[in-house]
């Protein structure tokens, strides 16, 4: 679990991420569809090319979640348990991908924050996405 200086760090970069937090969620995806096209495979049903308006609300989506899980740092299971089982029973998601989508949501921080994103701050977030993540696709065992 998160030690009380890593639950400081993800609350404060949220607050900053809040602010532009479609921008942030659709680039994170644009960055896992490029590197990771395998990860479309989930997505017959939208348009995927950069810029739609799907990606854009799907982007504003997950981070939105992500918000929720910070705003109940200390219970992430039961802020996102209604997404666990939407993943797990009817996406059916390779748990994989979490990991790639953690990845770009590390690497849209670091570019959109570049003076934020010191070391301990990218450990914080990569162990944050992790517990969601974890989360997320803990339902499939
Ligand atoms: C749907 C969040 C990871 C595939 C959603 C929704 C949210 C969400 C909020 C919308 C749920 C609703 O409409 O009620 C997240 C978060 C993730 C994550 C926070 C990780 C941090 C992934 C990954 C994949 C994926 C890795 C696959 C590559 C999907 C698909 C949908 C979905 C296919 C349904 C899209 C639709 O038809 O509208 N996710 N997700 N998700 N997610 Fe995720």
């Amino acid at each position: 679990s998160l030690t009380r200086a890593e639950r400081t760090i993800i609350v404060s970069m949220w607050s900053k991420i809040s602010t532009q937090a479609d921008l942030i969620g659709t680039e994170t995806l644009e960055r896992l569809f490029s590197c990771y096209p395998q990860a479309k495979t989930y997505f017959p049903h939208f348009d995927l090319h950069t810029g739609s308006a799907q990606l854009r609300a799907h982007g504003s989506r997950v981070v939105a979640a992500v918000g929720d899980a910070v705003k109940s740092i200390d219970n992430v299971t039961s802020a996102l348990s209604k997404l666990s089982e939407l993943h797990a029973y009817v996406l059916r998601v390779d748990p994989v991908n979490f990991k790639f989508l953690s990845h770009c949501l590390l690497v849209t921080l670091a570019s959109h924050f570049p003076a934020d994103f010191t070391a301990d701050v990218h450990a914080a977030w990569d162990k944050f996405l992790s517990i969601v993540s974890g989360v997320l696709t803990e339902k499939y065992r």
